[in-house]
């Protein structure tokens, strides 16, 4: 009698879990708590009903320049784990299934989840370099690897790259550029940099300096480059984005669970002096930013037609 009932749950279970993931395929998604309910304990989930006999390539090959604090690492883990080839600084998705049940138990082990301990799972790139894994790849392995075989690829290097990628690519580069309000972004990276913006200090221009991270990894000559399209968007909150570019990227056959870490200390906005400053000050800041070509491009681009996130997408993939 118990076995019966047992069976019967059993069978319900399996039945209703098919159903869900037909639902999952017919939106094209799956809903995020199935992917926690299914990926307890570092399952990975099998995709292996989905046919991808009707995949058909973009005509071009997507880049992320991943600036600082806009979300990049998690924007390129997660697509590692939902689609083919790609081919990121944060991650591959060939390797990324197995790296992140590697990083869950370390973190789970030492019950810290800041990305340090990302840097603590140790594999054969870590052998190689330190401070470096199949979650944070060096430049040199990449370059190894090369970029054949990449639908999207994701770097944390100065603009040039992007040009020595573009010389040898067998198609077109179309580059995502992710585009926050400046001032935010300036006060996240003045966070990370562990640095209090100074409203009243004595150069505001050195102010906001001091906060850049990394601003070389745009440059105008991306944008003059024969063979690259320059695109921008909002990357915070990231799922608009992943909808969007999981519109051309190819499913994986098996998907697993994107392991999140912290990355910076949390901001406290009431101790930041620019929220509570003369709109002047604001406006001076901003005029300080917008002669850097990352920000004057930016401002230029959001909510224009090269704004992916404020097009219709289908619209757009039949202008490529
Ligand atoms: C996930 O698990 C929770 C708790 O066990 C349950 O309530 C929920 O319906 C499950 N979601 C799916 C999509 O199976
Ligand atoms: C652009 O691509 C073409 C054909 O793939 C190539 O011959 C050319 O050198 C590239 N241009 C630059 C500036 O990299
Ligand atoms: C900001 O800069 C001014 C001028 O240099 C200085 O007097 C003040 O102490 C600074 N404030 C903070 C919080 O460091
Ligand atoms: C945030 O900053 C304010 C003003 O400096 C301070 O009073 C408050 O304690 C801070 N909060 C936290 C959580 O650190």
């Amino acid at each position: 009698m118990t076995k019966a009932v047992l069976l019967c749950f059993i069978a319900y279970s399996v039945v209703n879990q098919l159903i869900n993931f037909h639902k999952a395929m017919q939106d094209g998604t799956l809903p995020s708590d199935l992917l926690n309910n299914l990926t307890k304990g570092g399952t990975p989930i099998k995709l292996d009903f989905v046919t991808t006999a009707g995949f058909t390539f973009p005509p071009v090959i997507f880049g992320h320049i991943h600036m600082a604090k806009t979300a990049g690492s998690e924007i390129n883990g997660e697509l590692a784990q939902r689609f083919e080839r790609v081919c990121g600084h944060k991650g591959y998705s060939y390797d990324a299934i197995a790296f992140n049940q590697r990083v869950g138990k370390v973190m789970k082990k030492a019950d810290d989840w800041h990305w340090s301990q990302t840097l603590k799972t140790k594999d054969l790139i870590s052998k190689s370099y330190r401070k470096y894994n199949r979650g944070r790849v060096h430049s040199t392995v990449m370059d190894e690897i090369g970029y054949h075989d990449c639908d999207w690829i994701s770097f944390e290097r100065q603009a040039s790259a992007w040009h020595t990628v573009a010389k040898t690519a067998e198609w077109p580069l179309e580059l995502h550029l992710p585009c926050r309000d400046p001032i935010d972004h300036l006060l996240s990276q003045c966070n990370m940099k562990t640095r209090n913006f100074n409203c009243t200090g004595t150069s505001l221009t050195e102010e906001v300096n001091a906060c850049m991270l990394f601003a070389d990894r745009f440059s105008d000559s991306l944008n003059l480059h024969a063979n690259v399209t320059l695109k921008c968007f909002n990357p915070i909150p990231i799922e608009p984005y992943l909808n969007y570019i999981g519109q051309f990227l190819q499913p994986r056959r098996v998907r697993g669970q994107y392991v999140h870490s912290e990355f910076n200390r949390p901001r406290n906005k009431t101790a930041e002096c620019i929220w509570n400053s003369p709109e002047k000050v604001k406006q001076e800041v901003i005029k300080i930013m917008m002669k850097m070509p990352y920000y004057r491009f930016c401002d230029r681009c959001i909510g224009s037609k090269d704004d992916l996130l404020a097009v219709k997408a289908g619209l757009r993939l039949a202008q490529v």
